[in-house]
């Protein structure tokens, strides 16, 4: 045999090795558990043979507790990049039959170059998270490798869109690469993210609590609001996170990719006025009123679960990627409290540094009062929203539905905060507060005094109601640019968008801002 020759065969070797991973048994196990491995996640993320791969014969230089001996080619981690719906995305997919998926120096390595490849080419980054964590037996080698990592991470974030579908396991610091991201989506009862596990939590607090009720994907959508989306398996996932990804640009220098649009630009938003009851305190359903103006089918939620009086999520307006803001007034009557409002902040942030124009629909009668808001710092979480609307200079645009009270108004993308276009149904009733409890406070007095206070107290609600609840007042003074028809929410927009399209304004030059944390 060859020089040659021997070094093909071992080449050969060591691929399908490194294509094996931790060998049968431990896929079996792996598929057993319901998960799927590292390298048929890639193939059902990834578009059909678009899969390049990086370092698959990197090994770990570990030698402590007979490591020397137990070596795998690529580590426990796939890399590379490949294409999503035609588009390059960079990959990293860990390997948890291999170390249990643990993160060695050299797994870091292998991350790091695929982060710094997509930073330098500028595409998303995607990591697909299923590990024991630092790699014991590397001690602080490997901590300092999640160090690299999070590094990364944090120079990534604004600049490349970062996504992390977590799949199995993700403990201790290891859940701060993913809490980095963009974007976390987790597999349901097979996926946990937390910072300590049942065990530490019953040996320091004796609080007993299961993995999936303290760190599921259930209890990250709808309790923590770590996550952002869930699917009931591997599969489900990854479909999900390419549908993300045809609403996100490949950088922070370029918009979302336009699609044909399959609706008309200038149809009517039939229904709205039906959908808005005449009495201001009765709820009903906002997100009607988006999936009636945006193009059909194009309303993608995110974090469907979580603080559910407020709306998030992705649309297409005649083909042009948008984000929504909406107030809920289905849930705690659209309030804002602190949920929502990191909530949305957080996604107003998200959709400024990547060049999608804001869209919001408000309805909203206020922050949430009671003592657990204010204990818990809505001041400085309402701050958040506040400080996200005021800094973004993407479009946006407003339509205000029907309630827009105190400084909830004000925060909702109002004209004060930069909005572009603010429109306003005939339903809208822009106010500093609602009209009983208006009255209440200007004329305790008279309605106590009077003959008749409840007569008295009707008769003065029935005048504030006149004088202040109605878009008239904002209108006048050019806060509100068009009170517009329900029928026409779509075609404004569609305009708005249009005009607003070489839109530019900058922010004064500052370092960073200091956002109310
Ligand atoms: C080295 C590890 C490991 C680890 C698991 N393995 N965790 N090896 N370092 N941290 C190995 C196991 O020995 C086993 O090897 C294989 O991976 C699969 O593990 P199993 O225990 O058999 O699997 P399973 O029963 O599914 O349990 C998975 C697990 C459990 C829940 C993740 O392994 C576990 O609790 N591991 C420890 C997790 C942990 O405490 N990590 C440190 C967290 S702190 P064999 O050869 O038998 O297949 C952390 C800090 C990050 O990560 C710091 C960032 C700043």
């Amino acid at each position: 045999m060859s020089h040659l020759e021997r070094v093909q065969e071992e080449l050969k070797r060591r691929h399908e090795q490194a294509l094996k991973g931790g060998g049968d048994k431990r896929i079996e196990k792996q598929h057993a558990a319901g998960k799927l491995t590292a390298r048929e996640r890639l193939a059902l993320l990834l578009d059909k043979d678009s899969f390049t791969e990086l370092d698959r014969l990197r090994v770990h230089n570990c030698t402590e507790f007979g490591m020397d001996k137990k070596k795998i080619p690529g580590d426990a981690v796939v890399t590379g990049h490949g294409r999503i719906n035609g588009r390059p995305v960079a990959v990293f997919s860990q390997d948890f039959t291999v170390f249990g998926g643990t993160l060695s120096r050299v797994f870091a390595e292998k991350v790091c170059k695929v982060m710094d490849l997509a930073m330098h080419v500028g595409m998303p980054v995607i990591g697909l998270n299923d590990s024991g964590g630092a790699r014991i037996q590397e001690g602080v080698d490997s901590l300092g490798g999640y160090a690299d990592i999070f590094l990364r991470n944090t120079l990534a974030s604004g600049v490349i869109p970062q996504i992390s579908c977590i799949l199995g396991p993700c403990a201790g610091g290891a859940v701060y690469s993913p809490a980095l991201t963009d974007f976390i989506l987790m597999s349901e009862g097979t996926s946990y993210m937390f910072i300590t596990g049942p065990e530490v939590i019953h040996a320091v607090t004796r609080e007993e609590v299961t993995k999936e009720k303290l760190g599921g994907a259930d209890t990250h959508n709808a309790v923590s609001g770590v996550a952002h989306f869930k699917g009931i398996d591997d599969k489900d996932v990854l479909e999900e996170c390419r549908k993300l990804m045809t609403y996100l640009p490949q950088n922070n220098r370029e918009t979302p990719p336009h699609t044909i649009p399959r609706d008309d630009p200038d149809r009517d938003s039939d229904g709205i006025s039906e959908v808005i009851p005449e009495d201001n305190r009765k709820p009903y359903d906002m997100s009607v009123i988006i999936r009636k103006t945006m193009d059909r089918g194009s309303f993608f939620e995110v974090q469907k679960f979580w603080a559910k009086n407020i709306i998030t999520g992705f649309a297409r307006m005649n083909g042009q990627v948008v984000g929504i803001i909406a107030n809920q007034p289905q849930h705690l009557a659209g309030c804002l409290d602190i949920n929502a409002s990191v909530k949305a902040g957080r996604f107003v942030r998200f959709l400024d540094a990547f060049n999608i124009p804001i869209i919001t629909f408000v309805d909203v009668p206020g922050f949430l009062p009671g003592t657990a808001q204010e204990y818990g710092g809505i001041i400085k979480h309402g701050a958040k929203l506040l400080y996200a609307f005021c800094e973004a200079t993407v479009p946006k645009v407003t339509i205000i539905t029907r309630r827009a009270y105190g400084g909830a108004y004000d925060v909702m993308s109002s004209k004060h905060v930069r909005g572009d276009f603010n429109f306003a149904y005939p339903t809208a009733e822009i106010a500093v507060m609602g009209s009983e409890g208006a009255v209440k406070i200007l004329f305790r007095r008279q309605i106590a005094d009077s003959d008749d206070p409840d007569e008295t107290r009707r008769a003065l609600v029935e005048d504030y109601e006149y004088k202040f609840s109605n878009p008239f007042k904002a209108a006048e003074l050019g806060y509100i640019d068009e009170v517009i028809r329900f029928e026409d929410t779509r075609r404004k927009v569609v305009r708005s968008l249009e005009v607003l399209k070489t839109k530019k304004r900058t922010n004064p030059w500052k370092k960073h801002g200091n956002i109310p944390l």
